[in-house]
């Protein structure tokens, strides 16, 4: 049995440390290839896309070793790969960034398209015509990308929308490139900040992140370093969404609150009662049946994160009125919808648009996650609706949450593993 059993409407109390970030811990990785020195990456969460990652790691030929304090140590002296077999790119759709670092250490790099969560489309079209433009040689065939580059060469590179894994495989190739690089429009997400500053720490010249323009300087050679993942964003609202929908008191430790401030506003037009205790802590707290919530349409940052709607739609499930949510990232973004429907939840899709209608309470039910945070947002459910729910589908949670049941566990939900 590969489920969660979740005993719902019991309030959470207490504190909780928020996981390291998946979405940083994974470029990051596959920056460490940039150079042959030993690189040791802190607070890396304990989830399967991190599993997946080493996998290619030691594939390509590294060394790549996880202590039980959640740090990984690599050494890629011995990489020797230029290719990523197709099971391993289907796990995950990070498994793309690597096109750019194997690219930037070996001149050459065989890949396939990504896996990773079915929301629709997800093409890599911006990641492929930004890396032409570097000089890189591309054709596919047989399902296979070969990618060839005698030198890769910097180059202003305008992307026509600002995507975070483009933005990412564009600062990895170019950080050991010929001149200087130019994003414009670059995303501005927090995970871009991190792998600045863990390319700036090898010995790269990366700025601008976080803000449309990210400029690469390139540099002769990288050498090892050490860094630590910043706190997850999207595992913060979860836990947030949680204590939102089931009501309680809990303070989130390790958590950058200027990275959630959307989150946060939405939560405190749902009545919840937030305090933000210095950069890393906040206090939710909350006691009665959530406000609606408005009109909540996703953004890349500093906008609502498409990652965060489906947790905190499953707040608006039981508020006090009608939240209408707009997604513009991925068409396929409503997959936990006709799962909270058999919840109680009413809700009505209509292509990008998800009208939430508040019920007085959802009940619990068996359910299942197809994507890692549809599944995210079966939890939240659960944990508010009344009576007993079974949240199967875990592969998919488990790919982004570091032992959420632990977590959840500890602020006094009544949550166990089948
Ligand atoms: C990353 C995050 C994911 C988050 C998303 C948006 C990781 C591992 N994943 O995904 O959790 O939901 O950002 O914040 O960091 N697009 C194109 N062509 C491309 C690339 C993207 O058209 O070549 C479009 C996509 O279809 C989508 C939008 O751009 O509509 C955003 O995608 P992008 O920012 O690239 O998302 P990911 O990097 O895949």
């Amino acid at each position: 049995m590969n489920a969660l059993s979740i005993s719902g409407g019991k309030p959470l109390y207490g504190s909780a440390r928020v996981q390291g970030a998946k979405n940083s811990v994974l470029p990051i990785l596959a920056a460490t290839i940039l150079s042959g020195d030993p690189c040791v990456i802190r607070n890396c969460p304990s989830i399967l896309d991190v599993e997946y990652t080493l996998r290619i790691l030691r594939h390509l030929g590294c060394r790549a070793e996880r202590d039980k304090e959640g740090n990984i140590s690599v050494e890629a002296t011995g990489m020797s790969g230029i290719e990523i077999p197709d099971c391993l790119m289907r796990k995950m759709r990070s498994s793309v960034i690597f096109m750019g670092s194997i690219l930037s250490r070996t001149g050459e790099a065989v890949l396939s398209r990504p896996g990773g969560c079915d929301l629709g489309p997800r093409p890599i079209d911006l990641h492929l015509e930004s890396l032409r433009q570097m000089g890189v040689e591309i054709h596919e065939e047989g399902g296979n990308i070969f990618c060839k580059a005698a030198e890769l060469v910097g180059c202003e590179i305008p992307l026509r929308f600002p995507s975070v894994g483009a933005t990412e495989n564009i600062m990895l190739a170019a950080a050991k490139a010929q001149g200087h690089t130019r994003i414009i429009n670059a995303a501005r997400e927090p995970e871009i900040e991190d792998l600045q500053a863990f390319l700036n720490a090898m010995g790269a010249r990366v700025s601008g992140a976080g803000s449309p323009i990210v400029k690469i300087e390139g540099v002769e050679e990288l050498h090892g370093a050490e860094h630590s993942v910043i706190p997850d964003r999207i595992a913060a609202a979860t836990l947030l969404s949680s204590v939102a929908a089931a009501g309680g008191d809990v303070l989130l430790k390790d958590v950058r609150t200027c990275d959630i401030s959307a989150v946060l506003a939405a939560l405190s037009d749902a009545g919840c009662i937030i305090g933000v205790e210095g950069a890393s802590s906040v206090r939710i707290r909350n006691s009665r049946r959530p406000r609606p919530m408005g009109h909540i349409r996703t953004a890349p940052h500093p906008g609502f994160p498409t990652d965060a709607q489906p947790v905190v739609m499953a707040v608006a499930c039981i508020a006090e009125g009608m939240t209408v949510f707009r997604e513009i990232m991925f068409e396929h973004r409503y997959n936990h919808v006709s799962e909270l429907i058999r919840m109680g939840a009413k809700v009505d899709v209509t292509e990008k648009t998800a009208v939430v209608h508040g019920v007085r309470a959802l009940t619990g039910a068996s359910v299942t996650a197809t994507d890692l945070r549809s599944g995210a947002a079966l939890v939240v459910a659960a944990l508010a609706a009344e009576g007993a729910s079974e949240v199967s589908g875990l592969e998919h949670i488990d790919r982004g949450y570091d032992k959420l049941e632990d977590t959840l566990a500890l602020i006094g939900a009544e949550i166990k593993r089948l």
